[in-house]
């Protein structure tokens, strides 16, 4: 009987094609860009939004349009995103990470409420919310609260700057004033509470105060001896909103861990 020769060629050719196209098409799927769609929550209504997410090798979130630009010494992620520097998603502004001069407060409150001892003034709406809050279950326990300095405008730290340098000069004025840009309440997340009293956390209010503060997700952000850590002297009156959870985690039973040393990062002007 005659075999039949089967032709090899055009059988490896054949596989050769296929390993080809399946390779383009692998190719293919990998460049193109995830665009994950995420359910978000409106007031009553949920709406699909596209989220482009992105990660860095070690699998940390970035927001769309996030800058990853270091690890901090705590092995935390360093980002830029909207005009602000983020930790771990906690925005951080002192002597070495300024806000953009248009930064501005991403959902301000503005109503005017007799909050502000200085007149009308404003906040983030969460950081407003959680004031009202504090300042209610102060007012239950006997104390008045006040806010004396809220969100300020990149202008009007380049004045109040300013007139300080005029009149301490540079090196003293930046021991206890922002400069323009490099200041927290451009950020509308923290303020000034019943005036600038440096025993006021030794006064009856300020001690409830430091009692209860975090409960609402605020810190005590220029906390005492760690001028080295902040870069600012000790301030008893301003608070900042960091969320409830790290909040109490710096409040370390009172002996008030600072920011800069939990996110590990520096603060110091160039
Ligand atoms: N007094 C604080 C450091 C500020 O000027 O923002
Ligand atoms: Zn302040």
């Amino acid at each position: 009987m005659k075999r039949r020769r089967i032709k090899k060629g055009p059988i490896i050719i054949l596989v050769l094609v296929v390993v080809v196209i399946l390779g383009l098409i692998i190719g293919i799927i990998k460049l193109v860009p995830k665009n994950n769609k995420t359910k978000v929550k409106t007031n009553n209504t949920t709406t699909t939004k596209k989220v482009s997410k992105e990660k860095t090798k070690d699998n940390y979130d970035l927001r769309e349009g996030e800058e990853l630009i270091s690890k901090t010494t705590t092995g935390m992620h360093l980002t830029k995103y909207e005009g602000a520097y983020y930790v771990d998603g906690i925005l951080i502004v002192n002597k070495s990470y300024p806000l953009d001069s248009t930064y501005e407060p991403k959902e301000p409150y503005k109503e005017i409420t007799s909050d502000y001892l200085y007149g009308p003034d404003y906040l983030d709406k969460t950081v407003m919310e959680k004031f009202i809050s504090m300042k209610e279950s102060a007012k239950d326990a006997g104390y008045e609260l006040k806010i004396t300095s809220g969100y300020r405008s990149y202008k009007v730290q380049v004045d109040l700057y300013n007139n300080y340098a005029a009149r301490d000069g540079i090196d003293a004025a930046d021991t206890y004033s922002a400069r323009a840009g490099y200041s927290e309440h451009q950020s509308g997340l923290c303020f000034d509470l019943n005036g600038t009293n440096k025993n006021f956390l030794e006064t009856p209010t300020g001690a409830w105060v430091n009692e209860h503060v975090a409960d609402y997700g605020f810190i005590l952000r220029f906390p005492k001896d760690k001028e080295t850590e902040t870069g600012y002297n000790y301030e008893a009156w301003h608070f900042r909103y960091v969320g409830v959870e790290l909040a109490k985690k710096l409040y370390n039973n009172g002996n008030w861990i600072s920011l800069e040393s939990y996110l590990g990062v520096d603060s110091k002007y160039e």
